[in-house]
């Protein structure tokens, strides 16, 4: 089965969540409990974390496995949105080397610090000068397309994939490539290759990027080079875009918020915090398995089952964000699961800030009256699965 056991028997996780506004269940949920039965697709049943401090309980907690051959179904692939196709024996070797995601302790200590160099929060102000001028220029495009043009397809993609490229050192020459496989989608094998050709190019001329960093790694095997950039290429670049176009949805839908902004854009970087909650993207992480016995809160889980966090619902929660369901950028929401938490928390978090700051900073200061045209993020979704996520959508604006 197709993403077994990551995906969700769709008659238990609501399929009615649009991304600014949750499905209601998850408040019912909450109020009811903090673990709730969850259906997978491969019909085994495991719980669903609702609530905020049992969330962030379980991503802290390494009792929780994320080895998927843990699951009832071993062999699944573990990336979400695996593209389809066939793929030579190095590349699949690379997939099971490099997928820092399905890794525990120390293997999976090891392959993190071969990459988090690069995305520090040092590292991150470093590549802001480079940041800001690749969204001036995304939005130059924008503006030269005129009232009603989409600012995803012209602004938020576009500035996510770039930034990829600069950070993770895919050369110029690839970028139109890089963007066409990664962004639109392409054959396994033929992002493989694309992936090889970069490695290639960085071999014969380093610079100071992921890519260089991890050949002069004497510690990495070939296939964990590839597969560690795989990794790194299919995570990350998705998730900013729809940062950048959902959160400018939901600033658009409540001009206020906009407008204190436009007043004093040095309010963005607390403001990202924020927006990142309300907008959180995973209505479910990647699925953990308890190794032994484990009590969340009043619940004891045992040991074999598998647990989804809702990120979604864990930052709706009232206990912990009051008035959770409004969109307050004046409001403290450091401390969000967004990014998940834990071993596991979101390696690109830093950068990922900076991009958003630099992305809605100069929106607001140079389109202090944009006003969305339309959008389709209100039409409910089937959840992107195998991890249930939301996805971007494409979002006119007018100015
Ligand atoms: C707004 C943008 C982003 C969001 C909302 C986001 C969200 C997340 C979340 C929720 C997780 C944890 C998944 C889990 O525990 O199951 C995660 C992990 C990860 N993210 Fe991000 N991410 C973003 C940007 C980035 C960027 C820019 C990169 C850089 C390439 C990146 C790379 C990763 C990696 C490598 C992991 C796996 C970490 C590990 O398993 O140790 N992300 N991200």
């Amino acid at each position: 089965m197709t993403g077994c056991p990551f995906g969700h028997d769709q008659s238990t996780l609501p399929g009615d969540s649009t991304p600014t506004r949750p499905s209601p269940r998850f408040a019912t949920w909450r109020e009811e409990a903090a673990l709730v039965p969850l259906h997978y697709r491969d019909g085994h049943e495991g719980v669903l974390v609702t609530r905020y401090d049992e969330a962030k309980a379980v991503l802290t907690d390494p009792r929780f496995s994320q080895q998927p051959q843990r699951m009832p179904c071993a062999d699944a692939p573990i990336e979400a949105g695996v593209p389809p196709g066939p793929l030579d024996e190095a590349g699949l070797l690379a997939d099971r080397s490099g997928n820092i995601l399905g890794f525990d302790g120390a293997p999976h200590v090891r392959l993190r610090r071969a990459v988090t160099r690069r995305f520090s929060g040092r590292s991150a102000r470093t590549h802001r000068p480079r940041i800001a001028a690749i969204v001036a220029e995304q939005l130059e495009v924008l503006i030269d397309a005129g009232p009603g043009a989409d600012l995803l397809a012209l602004y938020a993609e576009p500035i996510s994939i770039r930034v990829h490229a600069l950070v993770l050192g895919v050369a110029d020459h690839l970028l139109d490539r890089y963007a066409q496989d990664y962004v639109h989608g392409a054959p396994l094998q033929q992002q493989h290759d694309l992936l090889r050709e970069a490695v290639a190019h960085r071999r014969e001329d380093p610079g100071e990027d992921v890519i260089s960093d991890l050949l002069a790694n004497d510690d990495l095997t070939d296939a964990e080079v590839e597969g560690l950039l795989h990794m790194l290429s299919m995570s990350g670049r998705d998730t900013v875009a729809y940062m950048i176009s959902t959160g400018t949805v939901a600033l658009l839908e409540d001009p206020e918020q906009y407008r204190l902004l436009t007043q004093d854009p040095e309010m963005v970087p607390a403001a990202v915090e924020e927006i990142v909650r309300f907008c959180t993207m995973f209505l479910t992480v990647f699925p953990r398995t308890a190794t032994e016995a484990v009590t969340i809160g009043d619940v004891t889980v045992e040991s074999g089952t598998t647990v989804s966090v809702s990120a979604v619902s864990a930052n709706r929660d009232e206990r912990r964000f009051p008035d959770p369901d409004r969109l307050d950028v004046l409001r403290d929401a450091r401390g969000h699961l967004a990014f998940g938490d834990g071993p596991h928390g979101c390696v690109g978090q830093q950068l990922a800030r900076v991009e958003l700051d630099e992305a809605f900073r100069a929106l607001v200061t140079r389109l202090p009256g944009m006003r969305l045209v339309s959008t389709e993020y209100h039409r409910p979704t089937p959840l992107a699965n195998p991890v249930a996520t939301y996805a971007a959508r494409p979002v006119l604006v007018s100015w």
